[in-house]
């Protein structure tokens, strides 16, 4: 077995929230090499490249919600965004995504415990690789709150966990409501190199 698809199962096979934050502590060093070489992992250019068909300014602030090393946050400043803030549960992680130098603010946050982050302080949020097993649907009631009523949030879950813990179900029902409106849902590469997609989400919040 490659030491990507090791790297997967590694992570798929964690229960505890404990277990995830000590595991992304614990790879924080060596996760961009194996995500990027190894796995293939193409969803933070795609999540911004959608990010980029809705949101044609570039002075907005945005926030990276799991954030992880910033590869998202990097994605982004290519695309010319100007201010974006992070925040993820895991300390390393974090510190790798500071020496990127492509964030305004990052800061420690538990998104399955919501954060502080006041409501409607966001122009958009994306969310890459973050929901799933680890972080539920739930999740994002709060996910959407902190963006301004007009503003988007978009975010990317693999293939499997969107129906599997009902995200699928979730976006339909926040719609149902008046909530959001789904201006996109597209299935896109993930994993490359692992033949695995995802689901690419993009919401205005009404
Ligand atoms: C697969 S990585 C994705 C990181 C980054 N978004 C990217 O695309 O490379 C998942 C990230 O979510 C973070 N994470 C997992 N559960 C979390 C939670 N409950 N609250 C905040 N961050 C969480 C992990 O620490 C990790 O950085």
């Amino acid at each position: 077995m490659g030491r990507g698809r090791e790297f997967l199962d590694r992570i798929y096979a964690l229960e505890d929230q404990g277990d995830v934050r000590s595991f992304y502590d614990e790879t924080a060093g060596d996760y961009d090499e194996i995500l990027l070489a190894q796995v293939g992992y193409v969803s933070p250019t795609i999540c911004a490249r959608t990010m980029a068909r809705f949101l044609p300014g570039r002075q907005e602030p945005l926030m990276d919600l799991g954030c992880g090393t910033g590869l998202a946050g990097e994605a982004l400043t290519a695309l010319g965004y100007a201010h974006i803030d992070g925040v993820d549960f895991s300390a390393e992680m974090l510190a790798v995504a500071r020496t990127r130098g492509c964030y305004v603010q990052l800061a420690l946050a538990d998104l399955n415990a919501g954060t502080n982050i006041p409501a409607g302080s966001y122009a958009a949020a994306v969310s890459v690789g973050v929901f799933g097993q680890h972080v539920l649907p739930e999740a994002l009631d709060h996910a959407i709150s902190i963006v301004e009523a007009g503003g988007l949030f978009c975010f990317s879950v693999n293939e499997r966990a969107f129906d599997d813990y009902g995200f699928r179900d979730k976006v339909e029902t926040l719609s149902a409501e008046g909530r959001t409106t789904c201006l996109s849902l597209t299935k896109e590469p993930y994993h490359v190199k692992e033949s695995i997609d995802g689901w690419v989400c993009c919401l205005r919040i009404t």
